[in-house]
């Protein structure tokens, strides 16, 4: 099957893509370039800017946007660019190249599990054309289902499209004809498609519904919801299919299919909640929508969305009890980034609804006029019972100023604070002030109750304080700063002298800083917080203990994209080892290899400094909580580590003022 093949591209021919690429040439069937000294620069495609500030290095085989910070390898940007996944990037290049990709032979159990859900989409391909057969040929099926499809005020051409079908009032209908077609009991089973009791009885999940295939990013049929048609009270109206190999509820979105090209196209989605919405406008000409289909939206189905645009304008239903409920959804928007709009219906309508009652371009207009943005729609909902009540209007504006607080974007942040403060009219300093506190309360509590490998991504991530910019915390810094000296300077080396003891003899060995680096934070058992700097690191330990260190074309091209953003970072914008000192130091001058042991040692202590620092703020944290008895212990072990932190201070200075 398709997508367990493509994981399967040997190691060496992928080395040879990477190898054989030159990125300038790969950018610029997207990107008009122009010659601009050693490098190539652009306009980015990423983001919206007159004045290119999008740079390809060729010796480097990285591009960059100095503008919006977007950064990788030939393969990141096709994935960026084109939506590929990694394994479709790499055969893009590997035809552009003419580089003949031969797969590996696969193990048995990859076999095992590409059989295993290659049957599950085999079963479900083939209930979706027997169901739409019994819609289109059965006399009952045309007679109850393909009516009813139509009396909803669907085209034929749009049932073939959605394939839509219709499953037969009879127990069996469906499970004995997939049987006689060889189809074993076990995938009908797995798929939900069969029920089997307990006394091994089986029977159809979806009898007398009709039938709503679920399609995945690629078209296939993962699962199905089936309408009942009957008005029956204990009946639900809707059956979904259960999770399998193939349906993962939460990662899925009703229409993506036929919605993803004309997402890309007009840079934005509209989120419906239910199957006839999506099918509905459809009919009304409008396709860049897709449903969450029953379930309360995942962040997983807000990046499926992502991939393919910034922008998402939920579309409401006009009863209110689903509405403060709402108000989750868009704060999970927002906290991915990204822009959301809000469009109410009238009291009583869905999408659906209005869609079959108004002309195309009655539904169009209606979607343009009515998209508010949170803060209106939020100011609107919330204002009529707040207007004359001080402490509701409280409520409101601090409700409003929670949602500011979960952008990650800087200035996205003031816009909303500036539109707040003139919607509600309240000085935008006292929303900036209680802004400020949240994301400081905010950050407390995650340092409290995430995991530390969280924290560090947190920390680092450009999601602080507005008016009191504060970027990354300092031990992330440090982490970074290591990871820059990995990058730039790991296989350079350096004279290294030491004194066992006071008395002893200067020893001098040569060391290159990879292996200082190592040896320094080995030594305490360190490690970095954050899990891909840690990888990263570990790459160039196995390069160590095998003689043999990483080049930066490794991270360049590593197939973890966030590894490759992070290389295309680091050595694109260089730092440089005189400027770092030339501050500190303007009489002394140093040779490059001084600057260079000064500044690697400098850097592994302020890293143990920095850690040193956490694991006291831990233990007084634990020392609050912990019983009489056990407080001894935690401030013994507080004091012995404040004096390794003195020691290291101690040496820090010297190295620092030497
Ligand atoms: N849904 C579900 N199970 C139910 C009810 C609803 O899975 N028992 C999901 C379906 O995906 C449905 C969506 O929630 O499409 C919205 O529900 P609702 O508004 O009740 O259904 P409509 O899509 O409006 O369906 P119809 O117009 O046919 O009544
Ligand atoms: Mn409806």
């Amino acid at each position: 099957m398709y997508k367990i093949r493509i994981h399967l591209i040997p190691q060496e021919t992928i080395q040879q893509i990477l190898e054989t690429v030159q990125i300038e040439e790969v950018i610029s069937e997207f990107v008009p370039l122009k010659r601009r000294g050693v490098n190539l620069l652009g306009n980015c495609p990423f983001h919206n800017e007159k004045t290119p500030s999008f740079t390809v290095s060729p010796a480097k085989g990285i591009y960059k946007c100095f503008g919006c910070g977007a950064a990788g390898n030939a393969t990141k940007f096709l994935m960026e660019h084109e939506h590929y996944s990694y394994p479709e990037a790499l055969k893009y290049l590997a035809k552009k190249y003419h580089i003949h990709i031969e797969e590996k032979e696969q193990t048995p159990e990859q076999i095992q599990a590409t059989t295993e859900r290659d049957s599950l989409l085999h079963v479900s391909e083939f209930a979706k054309d027997y169901f739409a057969k019994i819609l289109w040929e059965d006399p009952k099926g045309k007679a109850i289902g393909l009516s009813y499809l139509r009396e909803r005020g669907l085209s034929d051409a749009l049932i073939k499209k959605f394939e839509l079908g219709y499953s037969p009032d009879e127990w069996t209908a469906f499970t004995d004809y997939a049987q006689t077609n060889s189809y074993p009991l076990q995938s009908l089973k797995k798929t939900g498609l069969t029920i089997v009791k307990e006394n091994n009885k089986v029977f159809d999940r979806f009898k007398a519904r009709v039938m709503f295939p679920i399609h995945n990013m690629s078209g296939r049929v993962i699962g199905f919801g089936g309408r009942i048609l009957k008005i029956e009270k204990s009946a639900a109206k809707y059956l979904n299919s259960p999770e399998s190999d193939i349906y993962n509820k939460s990662k899925v979105l009703y229409g993506i299919y036929f919605a993803k090209q004309s997402i890309l196209k007009l840079d934005n989605c509209f989120l419906v909640e239910g199957y006839t919405d999506v099918i509905s406008l459809h009919q009304s000409g409008i396709e860049n929508v897709v449903a969450s289909s029953g379930t309360s939206l995942t962040t997983d189905q807000i990046k499926l969305i992502k991939r393919f645009t910034p922008n998402i304008t939920i579309l409401y239903d006009g009863d209110t009890a689903g509405i403060k409920a709402s108000f989750r959804g868009i704060d999970m928007i927002l906290e991915q980034g990204m822009n959301v709009k809000v469009v109410l219906f009238p009291e009583g309508e869905d999408p659906d609804s209005y869609a079959r009652s108004h002309a195309a371009h009655e539904v169009e207009e209606f979607l343009d006029v009515q998209a508010d943005d949170f803060i209106k729609f939020k100011t609107k909902l919330l204002s009529d019972e707040a207007a004359n009540d001080p402490i509701k209007r409280g409520g409101l504006i601090k409700e409003i100023v929670q949602s500011i607080a979960i952008i990650p974007d800087e200035i996205m942040r003031s816009v909303y604070v500036k539109e707040c403060s003139l919607l509600l009219d309240i000085p935008e300093q006292t929303l900036i002030n209680d802004l400020n506190k949240r994301l400081r309360k905010g950050r407390q509590s995650q340092a409290r109750s995430i995991p530390e490998s969280d924290q560090q991504k947190l920390s680092s991530s450009p999601s602080q304080v507005q008016v009191r910019p504060e970027t990354k915390s300092p031990l992330a810094y440090q982490e970074e700063n290591l990871i820059r000296l990995l990058l730039q300077y790991g296989n350079q080396s350096f004279d290294y002298r030491f004194k066992e003891n006071e008395k002893a003899e200067e020893t001098v060995i040569e060391v290159n800083v990879a292996g200082f680096i190592i040896e320094q934070l080995d030594d305490d058992g360190l490690r970095f917080l954050n899990p891909v700097y840690q990888q990263i690191y570990e790459v160039y330990k196995t390069g160590l203990d095998e003689g043999k260190l990483p080049t930066h074309h490794v991270f360049i091209n590593h197939a973890n994209e966030e590894i490759v953003k992070i290389a295309a970072d680091v050595l694109s914008t260089p730092y440089s080892l005189s400027e770092n000192w030339l501050k500190k130091e303007r009489i002394h001058v140093m040779s490059e290899e001084e600057m260079l042991l000064k500044t690697v040692n400098n850097s592994v202590l302020s890293f143990k400094q920095r850690k040193l620092e956490q694991e006291i703020h831990l233990l007084q944290n634990e020392l609050k909580e912990s019983a009489e008895s056990e407080k001894e212990k935690v401030i013994m072990l507080i004091l012995k580590k404040q004096n390794i932190q003195k020691l290291i201070s101690e040496r820090l200075g010297r190295i620092v003022l030497k």
